[in-house]
This record gives structure tokens, sequence and C-alpha cells, in this order.
């Protein structure tokens, strides 16, 4: 079953005065159970879709959708009550930066009880309260695997390491028993060790407890090893979605392929040390750009052609938006199915 469907998003914002399309058009969907990596590179607009989904866009920006819907709600047609009751009920975020986050002048423990909600206390007078709010923080932060739980609830934000921070995010996003969890790049500059517990929590929780996910990274490498589905975002517009181990093999679209050949892991034949192939040039910012499809400065594959937006177009279940895909035959591209709509 579909629990957040994507489809179709706008996002103008005003940027230096003019008003731009920070997102153009960008779908998505996450099922029950699943885990999806939304991945691009910095700047793309991942966050922006987190705060679109969250509801917590500056009132002033143009958010516009075919549909932005949870279990079939609409959450543009929400108002704000209905909408944080599916943020704190259904749909927990955490952010890249826990220590950011986290009030510095209040120990965690503190932090912790006031993060949950009153319908999970069953008891009457205060000192009862505090004592069944306790018992759940222990459980919750054992859950995710914090070793010295007493030692965290009684620490500063700044007293700990980031590994504990982030798990310490993790629970306290967990504790209202959430079925989606966003994580926006939550592993961004942790060293590999702390981004495996981070990411083999995340497996765990989603293989123990049922939970989904949309892992938000730029780090394609980080998520392969967890994810089950992939959307690629390229400046603000969504080039390609499928099953992730069907568009590692056989990406379609050049920025898809541009980010497979600079993980190095999906490269088996490069020597460790080799240089990492990228794209050249940079993203280009909201003011600049292109006309037609957005990567065409930079593409390898560009021509006359590319000058019109490319509309997106669905095969083999997967969608692309590109006048010239790898790994598909001219044939099959000219078909033009209404199911492209979908991306
Ligand atoms: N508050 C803002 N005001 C103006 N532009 C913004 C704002 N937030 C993000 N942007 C712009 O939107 C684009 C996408 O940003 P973001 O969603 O943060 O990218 P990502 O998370 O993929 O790194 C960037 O060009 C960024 O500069
Ligand atoms: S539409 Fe053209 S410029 Fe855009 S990705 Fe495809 S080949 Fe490259
Ligand atoms: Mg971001």
């Amino acid at each position: 079953m579909i629990l957040l469907d994507i489809r179709n998003l706008t996002l103008e914002i005003e940027s230096n005065g003019v008003l731009v399309k920070a997102l153009d058009k960008v779908s998505l969907s996450i099922c029950e159970k699943e885990i999806r990596a939304l991945v691009g590179e910095s700047g793309s607009g991942k966050s922006l879709i987190v705060l679109a989904i969250s509801g917590a866009l500056p009132p002033q920006w143009i958010i516009t959708a075919d549909r932005l819907t949870w279990r079939g709600q609409n959450l543009l047609k929400m108002n704000t009550s209905e909408r944080q009751k599916i943020m704190r009920r259904d749909i927990a975020v955490i952010f890249q930066d826990p220590k950011a986050a986290l009030d510095p002048s209040v120990k965690l423990g503190e932090q912790f009880r006031e993060s949950i909600p009153d319908e999970l206390i069953n008891v009457r007078w205060w000192w009862q309260r505090r004592s069944e709010k306790n018992q759940i923080a222990l459980a919750q932060l054992t859950r995710v695997g914090i070793k010295d739980v007493k030692k965290c609830l009684n620490s500063y934000v700044h007293e700990l390491p980031d590994d504990v921070c982030q798990k310490f995010m993790i629970a306290m996003a967990l504790v209202s028993q959430p079925t989606l969890l966003i994580a926006d790049d939550p592993t961004r500059g942790m060293e590999t060790s702390t981004k495996r517990q981070i990411l083999s929590l995340c497996k765990s929780l989603n293989h123990n407890s049922d939970l989904s996910i949309l892992f938000v990274s730029h780090d394609l490498l980080a998520i392969s090893s967890i994810a089950h589905s992939i959307t690629v975002l390229y400046s603000g517009q969504t080039v390609e979605d499928g099953p992730l181990e069907s568009v590692r093999r056989k990406p379609f679209h050049p920025y898809s392929k541009a980010l497979m050949d600079s993980a190095p892991s999906f490269r088996p034949e490069l020597h460790p040390k080799s240089p990492l192939t990228a794209l050249k040039g940079t993203i280009p910012t909201l003011q600049h750009l292109p006309i037609g499809c957005r990567l065409g400065p930079r593409c390898p594959r560009a021509q006359k052609a590319c000058v019109n937006t490319p509309v997106p177009r669905t095969i083999h279940k997967r969608q692309y938006r590109c006048h010239f895909p790898l790994h598909i035959e001219a044939e099959e591209n000219t078909v033009d199915n209404n199911e492209g709509e979908n991306l």
C-alpha cells in the first residue's frame, strides 16, 4: 500500500527578487515497509522536498502538486492542526545535524521526556508520569543501540559524540511509533564506522519494526546497502526512479550513471585509489537554469533536441526523463506512454 504519494510537486520560491521553480514536477512515492533513497548533489532540492512533505515551508512560497497525499488524504488541503497531527503521529523527520537540532542548555533526558506524547502515558500523578516517561526513554534508547543509556540521558548534547546524538534523535523520532521516518542526510560528515552504525540501525528498524524510510542523501554509496528503491533528483527535477538494483545495474539517465560512476563500490573494476569520474561543471544556480533539460550543459550525451524539456517516460516499472537514455533501444524510447506521467 502506498503511504506517501507525490505527483508533479512544484515549488516556486523567491530568490534574488524573482520567483524560480526550485522544485519542478517532482514525483515519488513510498510504500509500506519500503526504504527509498532520495539522492542528488548538494543543492538539488532534497531538503526542500522534506520541508514540503513536513508542511514547514515559508508561507510566501508557492507549492502546487497534482497529488501530495498521506494514506490517500490530501496534505495540501488539510488545516495546520490536521497536518501537525500527521507529522506528530505518523511521519517523523530527522535532520543531518543532530547537535544543531537539540537544545544545548537542557539535558537530553529532559528533552526526551518532553517529546513523549501525553497519549502514551497512562498514569495520573506527575511523579508517576515522570517515572513512566523515563521507562519509555530507557527502552527507546536501548532499542536504537545506545549503550550507556543513563549517561546519555544525564548529558548535554555537547558532551556526547555525533553517532550517539544521531541515535538519540532517531529514538526521539520513533517514540510516537511513526509509520514513516524521513531522514534528511543523517550521515553527512560522519566517519565511515559511525555512518555504518546509523545505516544498519535504519535497516534493522525497517526489518524488525516494518518502518518505512525515506533516506535522503548525497552519498549513493552509503544508502546502496539498505535501500529498496531510488529516486534521483537533479536541479529540482526527478530524473530517474525505480528499484535500486535495476537502476544500479543499468541507469537510463546520464546523471544517474554519473552518480553510479562516482561511487567506488559500484565500479568493482576500479583500483581503490583511482580518480573518480564525474560530470564536468556544477549544478546550475536557481537564477541561471538552462533551457530544456537542466542537465544539458553538463551532459555528455546532449544533442540539439535537449533544448526541449524531456517528458517523463515509464518502461519496465522504471521512470526516467531524458531524450537519449542509456540502455534503451531507440524504438522503446519513442513509445510515449501515459504511465510516464508518474515521474
Ligand atoms: N530558504 C531558501 N531561500 C532561497 N533559496 C533556497 C532556500 N533553501 C534552499 N534554497 C535553494 O534551493 C535549492 C535546493 O536546496 P536544498 O533543498 O537545500 O538542496 P539539497 O538538500 O539537495 O542540498 C538550492 O539552490 C538552494 O540554494
Ligand atoms: S535530455 Fe539530453 S541533456 Fe538531458 S540528460 Fe538526456 S541526453 Fe542529457
Ligand atoms: Mg539538504
